[in-house]
């Protein structure tokens, strides 16, 4: 079918996902259906992308209702390949994006990042897409992607899209089920502390340390949040900088009872200071 639709001319785009869909992979969705013409989506909860003692049994899973909410949101193609596909029996060939993987998120998760790199790059060589699509929301995916894409030579045009929020700020997540009434109030907390990061930039501070700070302070008004990291880095080479300058990327991870939150803001810091995408 996805032959037909190439040489009939249509644009493809791909939106790779674990299901448990909510409004921030939808938006992925109609964003490819908007820009492309069609869009395929997989689900898969790919199980190399999980460390051991890590959430792969209990990851929220529910067919009935990502086809659903699918059809809604205007998918043409669910891709639902099952793990023996994807990695036949004696599989022991992956993709491992150097140095970025090992940054950020890959310090306490080493596997994760080159889990995702070979199931996205498989995906990708499947659907044999025009486009594939990304959430903001993970921007060290999409960065560690990027480079995949670029140094493999991958002829996919690989597309950013913003994080979708919850009214009170917090980034949509499947992992959000996660947390009990009283976490789930406390959680816009991390939101609020990159907030209070960009605000300090968007007021003139140019130094790393004190725009971090801001973010830090207000963060420890919340005291049932534990940080992972918190930091502000080069989008181009995740690594830290001492003065906001240039494409950044400001970047949290922090622990709230069973979850493990992850949010970002990515800048372009010149005289002005402005919120761009990964
Ligand atoms: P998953 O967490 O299901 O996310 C699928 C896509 O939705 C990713 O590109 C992610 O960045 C995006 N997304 C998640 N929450 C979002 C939000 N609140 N706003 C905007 N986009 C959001 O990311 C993965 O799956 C996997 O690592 C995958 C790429 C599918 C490889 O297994």
């Amino acid at each position: 079918m996805l032959d037909e639709r190439r040489t009939s001319g249509a644009r493809i785009g791909f939106v790779p996902t674990m299901g448990a869909l909510h409004e921030g992979h939808l938006s992925l969705v109609r964003g490819a259906a908007r820009e492309c013409g069609l869009a395929v989506v997989s689900i898969f909860v790919n199980p190399t992308q999980f460390e051991p003692g890590e959430d792969f049994d209990r990851y929220p899973r529910d067919r009935e209702g990502d086809r659903r909410k699918l059809g809604e949101a205007g998918a043409g193609l669910v891709f639902l390949p099952e793990t023996e596909t994807l990695y036949p029996p004696g599989s022991s060939t992956f993709v491992h994006v150097e140095r970025l993987s090992r940054l950020l998120c890959g310090a306490t998760r080493e596997g994760h990042f080159r889990g995702v790199a070979t199931v996205v790059w498989k995906l990708l060589e499947i659907v044999s897409p025009h486009v594939a699509y990304f959430g903001a929301k993970d921007a060290q995916q999409v960065v560690v992607i990027r480079r995949m894409v670029r140094d493999l030579f991958g002829p996919w045009e690989i597309r950013s899209l913003p994080t979708v929020r919850e009214k009170d700020g917090l980034a949509m997540s499947s992992r959000n089920a996660y947390l009990s009434a009283e976490e789930r109030a406390a959680a816009p907390a991390l939101y609020r502390a990159l907030s209070a990061a960009r605000a300090r930039a968007e007021d003139g501070e140019r130094r790393a340390e004190r725009i971090v700070a801001a973010a830090r302070g207000e963060l420890e008004k919340e005291r049932r949040i534990d940080p992972e990291y918190l930091t502000l880095v080069s989008l181009a080479d995740l690594q830290p900088v001492e003065q906001a300058e240039g494409d950044l990327l400001l970047a949290a991870a922090a622990r709230l009872g069973a979850a493990r939150l992850i949010d970002n803001i990515c800048l372009r810091v010149g005289a002005e200071v402005e919120e761009i995408l990964p």
